[in-house]
């Protein structure tokens, strides 16, 4: 292989199964004082019909959940890439309730980022029935099974408040690991992952400076670091819209490798989440997909998980490849994200305080570089 740096960078979370098995330190375990004081804390601030952007970071104290929650942040963006924190309060809290508390965490670490079209600053992960293969799915709103994919956004954090009747079984690959695996493997195809543009659909939900697409290679490398951008379905759809260069047959062989080599029983982490679990993932690092799931028939009783997207404080520069999707490639920005069609000054207000909270440079909203040919 000529130039592809294929060791010379943080290789922390180029993890296997059987390390993450042999391995405690990306579980994190809320005691029974940290849950009492987080139960207290969101039955003392939640008011039904308040809207989420009204509450601000300071009626948040997370008290003594505050410590083990900071650190399994810290784990999955600069460490293994994955963290899981158990013991979240939900028996005797409401779905409304649980999503607050997945909100007030994410007040305290970072910038919540918006979600998709709608510019929903937080998600809840439940089927209503979208069809995940069309040209406008996503995956979160339906119960099929997902490729494996990054969520737009440096950290992605996943909150679990009720488990489907069957499946709905997370899976987690390391990107690095992969990568490895693919310069071993074929360090040609390696080459064309890293150095040719792959195209991903915006599945209709682009803001006004948008374009229906957008392109990157799947792997890059910024100041030491490694980055994997990957979503076969995203890729799948923008074949469908005019403009976009038809995949070469050299990018097909390297995504059908890609996805054996991520679902390799030794590289492919399976979980259930189960009621209380918090799964922090570091997307530049991690791949992730879900296997398909059946609901309880009771609405009450239906799978449910309320999702983050979140720009930390402390992230890292990314590669300028990486800044047709994410806008700014600058470390510690408030930065990436789905803006989508309702973005508007309430949007702006609550990203210019939370900014200001963590401490981050006050965004602003800069134009997408062109993209030319
Ligand atoms: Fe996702």
């Amino acid at each position: 292989m000529s130039s592809i740096e294929t060791t010379k960078f943080d290789t922390r979370p180029g993890w296997k199964v059987l390390n993450l098995n042999q391995n405690a330190s990306w579980r994190f375990l809320l005691d029974e004082v940290a849950q009492k004081h987080l139960r207290d804390m969101i039955k003392s601030t939640f008011e039904k019909d308040r809207p989420i952007f009204d509450y601000h970071a300071d009626e948040f104290d997370l008290g003594p959940a505050h410590s083990p929650i900071a650190d399994a942040m810290d784990m999955a963006h600069h460490n293994l890439g994955i963290a899981l924190l158990s013991g979240l309060p939900h028996n005797d809290i409401s779905e409304k309730e649980f999503e607050l508390l997945n909100w007030a965490i994410g007040l305290q670490t970072g910038v919540a980022r918006p979600q998709g079209i709608a510019s929903q600053y937080i998600s809840q992960v439940r089927d209503i029935g979208t069809d995940y293969r069309a040209k406008t799915g996503r995956g979160y709103s339906s119960n099929a099974s997902l490729d494996f994919h990054t969520d737009g956004c440096d950290l992605v954090t996943l909150a679990c408040y009720k488990k489907a009747k069957l499946g709905g079984r997370s899976m987690i690959s390391s990107s690095v690991t992969a990568w490895q695996t693919l310069c071993t493997e074929r360090p040609d195809l390696a080459e064309v992952a890293h150095y040719s543009h792959f195209y991903f659909s915006r599945q209709n939900e682009q803001a006004e400076d948008e374009g229906p697409y957008y392109r990157q290679p799947l792997f890059d490398f910024e100041d030491g670091r490694f980055f994997a951008k990957w979503n076969r379905n995203r890729v799948r759809t923008a074949q469908l819209i005019e403009g976009v260069p038809v995949l070469t047959p050299e990018q097909v062989e390297v995504t059908n490798l890609l996805d054996e080599i991520l679902s390799r029983p030794e590289i492919m982490m399976k979980m259930y989440l189960a009621p209380g679990d918090l799964q922090i993932l570091n997307n530049h690092v991690m791949l992730h997909s879900r296997t398909d799931y059946v609901d309880y028939t009771a609405h009450k009783d239906k799978r449910l998980l309320s999702r983050l997207w979140l720009a930390p404080p402390d992230s890292v520069k990314l590669p300028d490849s990486w800044g047709a999707y994410f806008r700014s490639t600058d470390p510690g920005t408030v930065r990436g994200g789905i803006r989508g069609q309702q973005y508007n000054e309430l949007c702006l207000d609550f990203e210019k305080r939370q900014a200001q909270y963590m401490g981050m440079p006050t965004p602003h909203q800069p134009l997408l570089p062109k993209q030319t040919e």
